[in-house]
């Protein structure tokens, strides 16, 4: 039996051979050097310093050398995997350092860009307006009252002191829902919300309603079926005209500043006597009646446009709503929201308020 060999020191195997592994070592230097972000360097570590690469199977070899050999071996071998792990753990740091910046460069949000991709939407200018008219009447302690848009034939027409045959039924082209004796309309006034009122409660008296109100008008610059009013109504001891003058006066200065001209004009109404229609000076030609040489087109030459009518409640109607008219008396109005909104912002077409579009209506919407 013969010993170990401790003699024979063989030739080097290839895997220790000084040249490979200085070569798998540029290799893999340079492979770190090309990896140009994380993921490419994780692969690099792999394959230049994963469990099958050139230097790990090298490193593997060592054992089985014989002394000698494998002390140069060993050195060569741990130099050139320390050489590696080094350029690893720079070019991670550098990668790392990279990405981070990358990542603050990509993922930076642009505090200046505009932040309405998916524009809200306001609320309709009409719906504002009539709020705002609600509060400058809840401010003098009126209340708000409501009724129904599909209204009865009697509320509409016959409790206002307008009969059957009385010709004011013609003066507002009504929209029947239900003929018949009991007849429903679509309410052409917010009149009615008054015989509510005065049907339901004991004066004093003081309501505004503003609502939706229907007549089959055609649809123009100036008309629609569907326009909006608010009804006033102050029902107390010692009510008069002045009392009414000096209330509207009020809205109107509340709705269109000091120094707005309005004027009162005799006119007729069944449920009022005596009875006015309010007008406000053009906003247009401001009373001139001309625009450009022409005959104004918004109040056709006449230099005012009706806001609403008005008057000391008619005690009939006091009566037929159960109010006794011996000890109150009482002052109604009914004004335009349509038209207070069009002079308020000179409005011209109509239309706008009822077309829906949004360009028309956002630029009311940061109104508050
Ligand atoms: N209801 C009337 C109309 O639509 C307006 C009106 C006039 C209302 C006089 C009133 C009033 O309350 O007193 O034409």
């Amino acid at each position: 039996m013969s010993g170990p060999n401790t003699e024979y020191d063989p030739v080097q195997v290839t895997p220790l051979d000084e040249e490979h592994v200085a070569a798998v070592r540029d290799e893999a230097l340079a492979a770190i050097a090309g990896a140009t972000d994380l993921a490419a360097l994780k692969q690099v570590r792999t394959d230049h310093a994963g469990d099958r690469s050139p230097l790990a199977l090298a490193n593997r070899e060592i054992g089985a050398l014989p002394p000698q050999a494998r002390k140069d071996a060993g050195r060569r071998v741990g130099q050139a995997r320390g050489a590696v792990n080094q350029a690893f753990a720079k070019r991670q740091a550098e990668l790392e350092v990279e990405a981070e910046e990358r990542m603050l460069v990509e993922e930076t949000v642009d505090v200046t860009l505009p932040w309405d991709r998916t524009p809200r939407g306001s609320r309709h200018p009409i719906t504002t307006l009539s709020e705002r008219i609600a509060d400058v009447f809840v401010a003098m302690g009126w209340e708000v009252a409501e009724g129904p848009v599909i209204e009865a034939e009697r509320l509409n027409f016959d409790d206002l002191n307008i009969g059957p045959d009385h010709p004011a039924r013609t003066m507002q082209d009504t929209f029947w829902t239900d003929p018949g004796d009991d007849a429903m309309v679509l309410r052409t006034h917010t009149s009615p919300v008054q015989a509510r009122t005065m049907l339901t409660r004991t004066p004093p008296i003081y309501v505004v309603c503003p609502g939706r109100v229907f007549r089959t008008d055609e649809y123009d610059a100036t008309h629609s079926p569907v326009f909006h009013q608010v009804e006033g109504l102050a029902i107390d001891e010692g009510i008069s005209m002045a009392h009414l003058k000096g209330t509207l006066d009020h809205f109107a200065t509340a709705m269109f500043g000091e120094g707005i001209t309005t004027r009162f004009r005799p006119s007729y109404f069944p449920f009022t006597e005596p009875s006015a229609e309010v007008d406000l000076v053009c906003f247009v030609c401001r009373g001139s009646r001309v625009v450009d040489g022409a005959e104004c087109r918004t109040c056709r030459g006449e230099g005012w446009i009706e806001w609403g009518g008005c008057g000391v409640v008619n005690p009939r109607v006091l009566r037929a709503c159960g109010v006794d008219s011996e000890r109150y008396s009482g002052f109604a109005f009914g004004m335009g929201i349509d038209r207070t909104l069009m002079f308020r912002h000179a409005i011209a077409d109509l239309r706008d308020l009822f077309e829906g579009d949004v360009r028309f209506t956002t630029a009311f919407g940061s109104e508050l």
